[in-house]
């Protein structure tokens, strides 16, 4: 989500006149997009304005913090770092031209991190990747899982437009984007504020959409995703049989403690549904260890969870606490060393699944999306299957943007290695 609002910021800046540069070091109008979901990236946050100050001095740069941070940090970041010269919430981009232009007259840095409840399109976007487009379809959250910033940085759930959503990824597939990515906190929960239609309807309505061939969405909650949803995931082709679905863990207590509104049991329900309904279906999660109270047999429920479900892929983080939050009430007891140790054995426990799983691919023919070039060689190519795995492979063409055929040889644990068989399309 953050990817896709710094390609919001750098469309708004673009169709105001500015034009990027290919390092900050260059910039006068650097705007640092940030997360808060976590404490590390706001450690650095606060390292890199200390080195800012000298490009300012060098360029007369304008300096703006934007994201989450900014919004929950705003006072502190201005009263520390001399460096800034305003502050953006996740709310405000559309203000980011009008901020700029005053600040030459203003006397002191510009704090804009109001809420606004309304949707606000922004209409051009400044595109990382020629693709796959992501394409917000809501803001916010409403779950207020104990740990978590997300729904005081980012507000409650706002819905976007339905037919503001199907004209971007109309306007997508006419530039050749095959795939597009649904992005929101809490996808499952979207209702279309003009016609009060649900995600499942949305999903059908944009697979008629021509030229995109893959659609994938995140971030779905466990509690949220609905029996409809996953039946319209298995009668639409081309919705991608991947899916993202954080557990975050595998232990009733500590759920409970988290406030996440599911158990273990009806977890492993929905994903039992999913495998039934889809059984080439690959799956995902987010983890967190070192939740307050997590004894050693909550931890190993979580790693048993991985053991049942076998995901392609895990998200794992050490618990931190955030301002806000629910979980400020707990003590946060869990020695560093014991959440470090426990981050380390899941990944190895992981580690393991991937690469067993991974080596069952080899010998297969799998249909790729080819991204673009890798940093490998220049006959070197990256692209993603349905899976949303990696794969690497040689060809004497250009397969940027094309769907190929890859028959997989080698691979490791993080990534699948393949020979160019035929172009599918
Ligand atoms: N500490 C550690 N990880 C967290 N996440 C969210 N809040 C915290 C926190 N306080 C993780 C969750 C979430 C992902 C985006 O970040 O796993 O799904
Ligand atoms: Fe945070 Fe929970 Fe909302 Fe996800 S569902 S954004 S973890 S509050």
């Amino acid at each position: 989500m953050n990817e896709n609002e710094s390609e919001q910021i750098a469309g708004i800046l673009e169709s105001h006149g500015a034009v990027p540069c290919d390092n900050a070091e260059n910039g006068n109008i650097i705007i640092i997009n940030t997360c808060a979901v976590r404490e590390k990236p706001v450690e650095k946050l606060f390292s890199l304005l200390g080195r800012m100050k000298t490009i300012k001095q060098k360029n007369n740069a304008f300096i703006g913090v934007a994201g989450c941070i900014a919004q929950i940090y705003k006072e502190k970041i201005m009263q520390k770092n001399k460096a800034v010269d305003f502050i953006i919430g996740p709310d405000n981009l559309d203000k980011i031209p009008d901020i700029i232009n005053s600040l030459s007259e203003a006397d002191s840095g510009i704090i804009q991190t109001s809420r606004n409840r309304d949707w606000i399109e922004i209409h051009q976007i400044s595109r990382q990747n020629q693709i796959s487009g992501y394409v917000t379809i809501m803001k916010g959250c409403n779950n207020f899982c104990t740990y978590c910033i997300v729904p005081f940085a980012k507000g409650r759930e706002k819905y976007r437009p339905l037919k503001h959503i199907k004209k971007e990824i109309r306007k997508l597939a006419d530039k050749g984007f095959k795939e597009i990515q649904l992005l929101g906190q809490n996808v499952n929960s979207y209702k279309d504020p003009d016609s009060a239609k649900d995600f499942p309807f949305l999903l059908k309505e944009i697979s008629q959409i021509k030229g995109i061939e893959w659609i994938r969405f995140i971030t779905s909650h466990p509690k949220d995703l609905s029996e409809k949803t996953i039946h319209t995931m298995a009668e639409t082709d081309k919705i991608c049989r991947q899916l993202h679905l954080p557990i975050q863990s595998g232990s009733d207590h500590i759920l409970k403690r988290m406030g996440r509104g599911y158990t273990q049991k009806e977890y492993l329900e929905k994903i039992e549904l999913l495998k039934k309904s889809m059984p080439d279906i690959s799956l995902s999660t987010d983890i967190i260890v070192g939740f307050p109270g997590e004894t050693e047999d909550d931890f190993h429920d979580t790693v048993d969870i991985l053991k049942k479900v076998e995901y392609t892929n895990i998200f794992s983080f050490r618990y931190s606490q955030r301002p806000f939050t629910a979980a400020l009430k707990y003590k946060d007891n869990i020695p560093l060393e014991t959440k470090k140790q426990r981050l380390i054995t899941l990944q190895e426990a992981q580690r393991n699944i991937q690469l067993k799983l991974n080596k069952s691919f080899t010998g297969k023919k799998i249909k790729v999306l080819c991204m673009g070039g890798s940093k490998k060689g220049y006959n070197s190519y990256v692209g993603r299957n349905e899976a949303y795995q990696p794969i690497n492979f040689k060809s004497d063409k250009n397969m940027t943007g094309k769907f190929v055929t890859v028959e997989i040889t080698a691979c490791g644990p993080y990534s699948l290695i393949g020979k160019l068989h035929t172009t599918a399309k």
